[in-house]
């Protein structure tokens, strides 16, 4: 019997697709060269905070917890230490948002650079859950042999 659902999988990789186009977004909103001007990153950060807490309610209450990975010990100590990352990224980019509404729009320097380290975490943390659900996907191939 397959472990990861198809429709979960592929739900996955929609959800992981949009999030990374946003992340694609604040990346060019946060291009060395181009502090010091005003423009949307405020309401780009909250568009991607919003998008971030549906996405970690879906992986939380759909995915990893499910009875897929509980029969993987393996796996399911991965997808906890990847759980347990939700908060602490939400909470940097509740930060960053301070941060930026006290800026008033302008993208200073120091903004510039937090704003893209947390882009690097997250896509670090995305592409790790990509690997983790690829590997689950395999062993369901094996273990359907
Ligand atoms: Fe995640
Ligand atoms: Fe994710």
């Amino acid at each position: 019997m397959p472990q990861i659902p198809l429709a979960f999988a592929a739900e996955l990789g929609h959800e992981h697709g949009s999030l990374l186009e946003l992340l694609s977004r604040l990346e060019a909103a946060t291009q060395p060269g181009t502090e010091g001007g005003t423009g949307p990153l405020p309401a780009l950060l909250r568009e991607v905070q919003a998008n971030l807490r549906r996405h970690f309610d879906f992986e939380e209450q759909d995915g990893y917890m499910s009875q897929a990975l509980t029969d993987a010990p393996h796996l399911y100590n991965a997808a906890q230490e990847l759980l347990a990352e939700h908060g602490r990224m939400a909470a940097d980019l509740n930060a960053l948002i301070t941060f930026a509404a006290a800026a008033e729009g302008a993208v200073t320097p120091t903004l510039q650079v937090q704003v893209r380290q947390w882009v690097l975490l997250v896509r670090r943390h995305e592409a790790r859950e990509n690997s983790l659900i690829q590997k689950a996907c395999n062993q369901d191939i094996g273990a359907d042999d």
